[in-house]
């Protein structure tokens, strides 16, 4: 199976407004997720070959989809990590944040809170895993597509403090959050509201937010890509959100910096 994974500059494309978020602050509904589908279409993307792979787009972009078939794509972006920090900097710090930005956050969080636990959404090539590996006592990270799981697996297959899961968060994260024994950081990466080939679960995230504020522990919630929750075209508003977990927890509090959703304990 070629493993092709076409990156995009945001994980959050606009879609149809997840019925679960309403402005007024209900509960979410429920609703299954279309996982039968989005493992069709990610199937056709993960086994064809890339139709775009000729130099007409970039040398660099060639390169790179050929170095993501390699073990040694996961150093490659993380050499590439410093120079898209200090770019990022340069430009005046616009809202997408870099990838090094997110991973001092993740730590500080960890390191605030006191939490020995990391759980992830969105493994994808394990940047953030690696990264965290040596902050976190145990870590448990869940992937949708099984060649990433399955590539992820084989990456950290050295660390036992380190779990990889295969399927669908919202399926999934009851099996994680059983493990849990304390008060864990979450790190929600995994492309809810678009992620290329997928058919969007439009309840995931509020199913999600619900099964972890509800667990019996104060944990922490980390959501990235807060610009994709713009309130148009069928996705909530940061304000949404907010309304709903400060009404629904109100021992739970709020705040959005650097494109990152912060749900903490109120003080
Ligand atoms: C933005 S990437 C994650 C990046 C990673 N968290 C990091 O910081 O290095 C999003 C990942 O979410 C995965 N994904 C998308 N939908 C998912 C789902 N329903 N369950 C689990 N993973 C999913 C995608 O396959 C992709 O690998």
């Amino acid at each position: 199976m070629n493993l092709m994974i076409e990156e995009q500059s945001s994980c959050c494309k606009r879609r149809d407004r997840p019925s679960g978020w309403s402005k007024s602050n209900s509960k979410p509904k429920s609703d299954a997720p279309t996982t039968q589908k989005a493992t069709e279409r990610l199937t056709l993307v993960f086994s064809e070959p890339y139709a775009g792979s000729s130099f007409n787009g970039g040398n660099l972009k060639a390169f790179r989809r050929l170095l993501q078939r390699t073990p040694v794509y996961g150093a490659y972006k993380a050499v590439g990590h410093y120079p898209d920090y200090w770019y990022w900097i340069l430009r005046g710090r616009p809202q997408r944040s870099p990838h090094l930005l997110k991973q001092k956050v993740v730590r500080a969080y960890g390191e605030r809170f006191g939490l020995k636990t990391l759980v992830e959404t969105g493994t994808y090539y394990g940047e953030m895993v690696a990264a965290m590996k040596s902050r976190f006592a145990r870590i448990y990270s869940i992937e949708f597509v099984p060649a990433l799981a399955e590539r992820a697996r084989r990456k950290f297959a050295r660390d036992p403090h380190i779990r990889i899961f295969c399927g669908d968060s919202r399926i999934v994260m009851p099996e994680v959050l059983a493990l849990l024994t304390g008060p864990t950081l979450f790190w929600l990466d995994a492309g809810y509201y678009s992620w290329v080939g997928m058919q969007p679960d439009k309840q995931r995230l509020s199913a999600e937010l619900e099964m972890i504020l509800s667990h019996p522990y104060p944990h922490v919630v980390l959501l990235d890509d807060a610009r994709g929750l713009t309130g148009q075209d069928g996705v909530p508003s940061v304000g949404d959100v907010t309304s709903y977990v400060e009404s629904k927890f109100p021992q739970r509090t709020v705040e959005v910096e650097y494109d990152i959703m912060r749900i903490t304990l109120r003080k």
